[in-house]
């Protein structure tokens, strides 16, 4: 018989698989802002890298809390949203589209995070965590934040250029 599977493994399953996404987000980041041509979209990725290592401590955080260790697992998703962002890298270098499609990769491993967040923020209430949420609630903002500034700045420049 299967055994009975609950919420608190799911949470804990489904912060394996962001935490793993956010380690990988870590590493590819720099090399995001390294290919980026305008200055404000390099300057973008170096400020979300940042941003990015507070993530990676609020979730080392929440293991803590639930007397966890702090352990990745494989994140397919994340896998294929960077694959696809290397090859708009290796696709477009030197071509005037490059950064419009760097902003629309790095805008999909954001939606992946928000999705992820979002869920985890909403398992967390539903388990008494609230701490937990709160930390889960003050990332999921800054990603909500930061695929918003990736929007502006698509329209304000980067999209035009690639027109
Ligand atoms: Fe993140
Ligand atoms: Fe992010």
């Amino acid at each position: 018989m299967a055994d009975a599977k609950t919420l608190d493994d799911l949470f804990l399953d489904t912060l394996k698989d962001i935490y793993y996404a956010e380690r990988q987000l870590v590493k590819t980041l720099p090399k995001m802002s390294k290919a980026a041509q305008s200055p404000e979209l390099a300057a973008g990725f170096q400020e979300h890298l940042a941003q990015t290592e507070g993530h990676v401590d609020r979730l080392e955080q929440i293991f803590e809390m639930l007397g966890k260790p702090a352990r990745g697992k494989t994140c397919d998703a994340i896998l294929g949203i960077l694959e696809e962002g290397k090859s708009v890298i290796e696709d477009y270098k030197g071509s005037p589209a490059l950064d419009a499609g760097l902003v629309a990769a790095a805008q999909a491993a954001e939606h992946y995070e928000i999705t992820r967040y979002g869920t985890l923020k909403t398992w967390a209430e539903q388990l008494g965590l609230g701490e937990a949420a709160a930390l889960l609630d003050a990332t999921l903002k800054e990603e909500v934040a930061t695929d918003e500034k990736l929007t502006k700045l698509a329209k304000a420049d980067i999209n035009l250029r690639a027109a």
